[in-house]
């Protein structure tokens, strides 16, 4: 059977009320625990380099690891280049094959946002012309790390006349709206004391005045109950990483102090692996199950 394209499996999920899960990784055991997880579940995946993760891990590297995952087993994993701002990675990127390009000059002023998109989308398709590029609006903090308070310079949330007037000026494929996340955890979230909030009302307005694919960014420590009726109002994809970077550290920390002297990589990185996957596993059950939510 052959693997459907990235933008297929948008279309399913939008028809469906499903999301696809994406995930950062900058090493193997992410990306390992990401696409065994998501074979096992038979869910078609994203995953994700921003810059700084790319610049780790390598941009061609990347690129040839997702692409013998998806040979060896034949299964829909995708490689998003997440948070390019420069139109000069995005090209990079973009002939290293990725599939996706999430162009950010969200941080910039609304008409320099849109200038600056247009012109990416332009060059990434004369790069790839398959290619899916998208554009956000609404700066949510620029880290997933742990927060002690929300970052500064937040934008508002998203309006819908906005949200429609850069779609059309910008002819990106995908929208990741400013609708209530912050990208990383405050110490709360991560203890599970409190969770972050969407605007599900205005994510429906969204959709109806763009109709095109939306992404969620900042999705780690969101209410699950908000997420599902998020999804069901056309939130299409939601973006995982700081809940995975603090059980990749849960899991080596305590190997590490289980095992003080043991050196072999093979022999700590499992429980990292361990933690990683239980995480991946519950937001992908999270996400297939979205389509009855809300019914
Ligand atoms: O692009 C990455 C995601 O938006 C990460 O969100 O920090 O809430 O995990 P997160
Ligand atoms: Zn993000």
């Amino acid at each position: 059977m052959s693997i459907p394209t990235l933008r297929d499996v948008l279309r399913n999920a939008d028809r469906e009320h499903t999301a696809l899960g994406h995930f950062n990784f900058s090493e193997l055991v992410v990306l390992n625990a990401v696409a065994t997880v998501a074979r096992q579940l038979g869910a078609p995946v994203l995953v994700g380099v921003s810059e700084g993760e790319r610049e780790f891990i390598g941009v061609r590297q990347a690129a040839a690891l997702v692409k013998s995952i998806r040979d060896e087993f034949g299964m829909p994993i995708f490689l998003n280049a997440d948070h390019t701002h420069s139109l000069e990675k995005a090209i990079e990127a973009a002939k290293a094959g990725f599939d996706m390009v999430v162009f950010d000059a969200s941080a910039h002023a609304f008409d320099e946002n849109v200038e600056e998109t247009k012109r990416a989308v332009e060059a990434l398709k004369s790069v790839n012309p398959d290619i899916v590029v998208e554009g956000e609006i609404g700066y949510i903090g620029a880290s997933s790390a742990i927060h002690s308070s929300v970052p500064p310079n937040m934008s508002p949330l998203t309006t819908a006349e906005e949200a429609s007037q850069f779609v059309q000026a910008t002819s990106i494929d995908v929208l990741a709206p400013a609708v209530g996340t912050m990208h990383g955890m405050l110490k709360s979230m991560a203890s599970g004391k409190e969770s972050k909030h969407l605007d599900n009302h205005r994510i429906a307005e969204i959709k109806r005045a763009t109709g095109i694919f939306l992404t969620l960014h900042g999705g780690s420590g969101t209410d699950v109950a908000e997420l599902l009726a998020g999804i069901q109002a056309g939130m299409n994809v939601v973006h995982i990483n700081t809940e995975l970077r603090l059980a990749w550290r849960r899991g080596l920390q305590n190997a590490l102090m289980k095992s003080p002297d043991e050196i072999a990589p093979y022999h700590l990185l499992p429980a990292a692996y361990d933690e990683v996957s239980h995480v991946v596993r519950l937001w992908l059950q999270t996400f297939q199950r979205s389509s009855t939510a809300g019914a």
